[in-house]
């Protein structure tokens, strides 16, 4: 595995494997890596010649009092689980390289945004958007793997590639779960060994919110209302529990179509997310 920890190594790099014609998949990752991570990196080396990981925790995408300073890192842990996953080029830059003192420009989000994660964290997808323009600059892949887990995230990188016509072709990759159905995810490790034990609800909320939908109920606001009263059995508060259209993520008044039910909690220390993505069919005239 070649590491690379400058934007000129990186680009001049990836100049030449392009030179070469061979394909390119991209991990992008804020590192402390998990089966999460690791299954993006499995998909990319089946589909690619080369696979790229980055692991960069972004300053810009976490708000005033957020996890910045605190989001666990560990560098050489994360060194030896991307060799062994596979990847070919692990890149680290620094911040400062990343974003120049005299930073001009940031890419700004106006759709998709302000529900769900978007809502209660202002500014957290711009800062989203502007990394990954950068490193889809620097990098240039063929292919880009994203979680479901960060389903929002999907749908704003999917606007950014359209939008800004980047040949990237966008591979979203399903959620890897614990035993008990929690979403993996590097900020577990912040939950007490009682909320552990708690923050299995929030799947079990949506599987039952999905039984609910299977079961014919297509008034988000009953569904809604069902999950909620499950997550308050924990000692952690609910930051949202939402059903939208997906990816567009618009209201409906009657569920059809894909949507997404999200739900977020937050615990002492840690705020955990998860969704699950439904295609309902709609009812057959006459029906
Ligand atoms: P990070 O939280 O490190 O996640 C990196 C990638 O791993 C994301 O695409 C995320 O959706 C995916 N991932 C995380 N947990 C997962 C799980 N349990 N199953 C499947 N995939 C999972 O997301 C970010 O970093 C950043 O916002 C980033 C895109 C790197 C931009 O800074």
């Amino acid at each position: 595995m070649i590491q690379i920890q400058t934007t000129k190594d990186i680009q001049k790099l990836m100049k030449k494997y392009q030179k070469e014609g061979k394909t390119i998949g991209f991990v992008p990752t804020m590192g402390f890596l998990h089966d999460g991570h690791l299954s993006l990196v499995k998909q990319a080396r089946t589909d690619n010649d080369i696979v790229v990981m980055s692991i960069f925790v972004n300053p810009l995408q976490f708000g005033p009092g957020e996890d910045y300073e605190t989001y666990p890192r560990d560098i050489e842990r994360d060194r030896n689980l991307a060799a062994k996953a596979g990847v070919d080029i692990l890149f680290m830059p620094s911040v400062e390289d990343m974003y120049q003192q005299e930073s001009t420009m940031i890419v700004h989000v106006k759709k998709r945004t302000n529900v769900l994660c978007g809502r209660s964290r202002i500014g957290h997808f711009d800062g989203v958007a502007t990394v990954l323009t950068k490193l889809f600059q620097l990098i240039i892949p063929t292919r880009a793997y994203f979680g479901m887990k960060d389903a929002q995230q999907v749908a704003v990188v999917d606007g950014l590639i359209n939008e800004f016509f980047m040949d990237i072709e966008l591979v979203p990759v399903e959620t890897v779960r614990e035993e008990d159905g929690l979403a993996k995810s590097s900020r577990n490790v912040y939950l007490t060994e009682a909320e552990r034990k708690e923050a299995a609800v929030l799947y079990q909320s949506l599987q039952y919110g999905a039984q609910l939908i299977q079961d014919g109920e297509r008034d988000p606001g009953v569904i809604k209302k069902q999950i909620c009263s499950m997550l308050e059995n924990t000692t952690g508060l609910i930051d949202y529990v939402e059903i939208y259209s997906y990816p567009d993520l618009e209201s409906l008044e009657t569920l059809t179509g894909k949507c997404i039910i999200a739900v977020a909690v937050q615990f002492s220390k840690a705020r955990l997310i998860d969704n699950l993505i439904i295609d309902i069919p709609s009812r057959k005239e006459g029906k």
